[in-house]
């Protein structure tokens, strides 16, 4: 079993407690750190084996294996370095870094070290879009034509207690909500060759709806509105809306993928679950397609357990730097084709993630 250290004791950080502690026997939670130190002595306390601590004892420590970064985008590559360089593995919160050039040293480090890199997201191993992997991998959609995917809101400002950093560099719809779909296409379709797109930025300033911060307002850094064009390796085209500027829409926050045999409907790649359905060439209803695979309830930490198991076993992790490295650099090349207005080529790529397998009990991985 591999002992982790969560850093960053924050709003998303509950799930992990939660999983890593009760779902995932891979691994069990020791030690945890915030800026904020009552966050951490909170789960302290919650967690009687938890031992809320600093990120400098964390990292001397040596009962420690793996630390899960939660701390917000900016700090991703501060943390994870540092990580790195006490000999430790690291799974990262999405996306990986900010930069190319610090997604691009950290994996350097990791290899030279003998560590891992992990990365959210792993929806992609939920129930909902491994059923759809499945699929594809049995030829049910024929060849891949072409992807649609739309997440288009409001933005985060009503909903979460500190919501700045959405609106600064390594964040926004694209950085911050990207990552769900973009990975889930990479899942699916394998890695983009080129790209291009356009950006914007709608609103200059935005009101803080949500307590402890309402009324507060926040200077807008990042585009907050943007379509990519992604051309995959495989020939399928895919294109992807995400939005902060968008009041209302009846597009799905899903996926579609086009075949030449079939339309698949690929739940949303902010969840684990279903559902999921098909349209067979020459058809004019959609099928619901029972969702064969395990883990459809909210299973955050199945990429860091699936990735303890691989420290265990010396295998391959699904949920790996690589994968989170591809999907940052799509990200900053839609960004830079529309301030370049051209196709950009991608010099990262990546391998599919293996399917996880069938019949999965609940914690089981292997
Ligand atoms: N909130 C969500 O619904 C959600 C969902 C999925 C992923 N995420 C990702 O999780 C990460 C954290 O998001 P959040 O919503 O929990 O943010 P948050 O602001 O609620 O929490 C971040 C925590 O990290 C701490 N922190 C910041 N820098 C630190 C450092 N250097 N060392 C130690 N602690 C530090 C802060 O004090 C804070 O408690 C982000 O990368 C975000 O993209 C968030």
């Amino acid at each position: 079993m591999k002992r982790i250290a969560i850093v960053g004791c924050g709003k998303i950080s509950s799930i992990y407690f939660k999983n890593s502690c009760e779902l995932f026997p891979q691994m069990t939670v020791t030690a945890c750190a915030d800026l904020d130190q009552e966050r951490a002595a909170a789960y302290a306390r919650d967690y009687p084996h938890v031992t809320a601590t600093s990120l400098e004892a964390i990292l001397a420590d040596p009962a420690i294996d793996i630390v899960l970064n939660l701390t917000p985008p900016a700090s991703h590559y501060a943390v994870a370095r540092q990580v790195v360089a006490a000999g430790k593995s690291v799974y990262n919160e999405k996306p990986l870094t900010i930069t190319r050039e610090e997604g691009q040293a950290l994996l350097a480090q990791a290899r030279q070290t003998g560590v891992l890199v992990g990365s959210a997201p792993d929806t992609f191993l939920g129930g909902g879009i491994q059923t759809c992997l499945q699929l594809i991998q049995e030829g049910a959609i024929g060849e891949p034509v072409g992807a649609q995917a739309f997440m288009l809101s409001r933005g985060p400002e009503g909903w979460h207690p500190d919501p700045a950093f959405f609106y600064q560099t390594g964040s926004g719809p694209l950085f911050d909500m990207g990552p769900y779909y973009l990975t889930t296409l990479v899942a699916l379709l394998g890695p983009v060759r080129r790209v291009t797109g356009s950006a914007r930025i709608s609103f200059p300033t935005r009101t803080i709806g949500s307590e402890p911060k309402r009324g507060q307002k926040i200077n807008v850094n990042v585009f907050t509105h943007s379509t990519g064009v992604l051309e995959f390796a495989g020939g399928a085209i895919g294109a992807i809306t995400t939005s902060f500027d968008v009041w209302g829409s009846s597009m799905p926050r899903r996926i579609e993928i086009f075949g030449s045999e079939a339309t698949l409907s690929v739940p949303d790649p902010n969840t684990f679950r279903g559902p999921v359905g098909i349209l067979r060439a020459g058809r004019k209803e959609w099928e619901d397609v029972d969702i064969a695979r395990s883990y459809t309830d909210n299973s955050r930490g199945l990429g860091l357990a699936d990735m303890a198991a691989a420290l265990e076993k010396g295998r391959p992790h699904r949920a790996n730097g690589e994968l989170a490295f591809h999907v940052l650099d799509i990200m900053h090349a839609i960004h830079d084709a529309s301030a370049q207005g051209r196709h950009i080529e991608l010099a990262s790529t990546c391998d599919r993630p293996a399917a996880l397998p069938a019949n999965l009990e609940p914690g089981e991985i292997d």
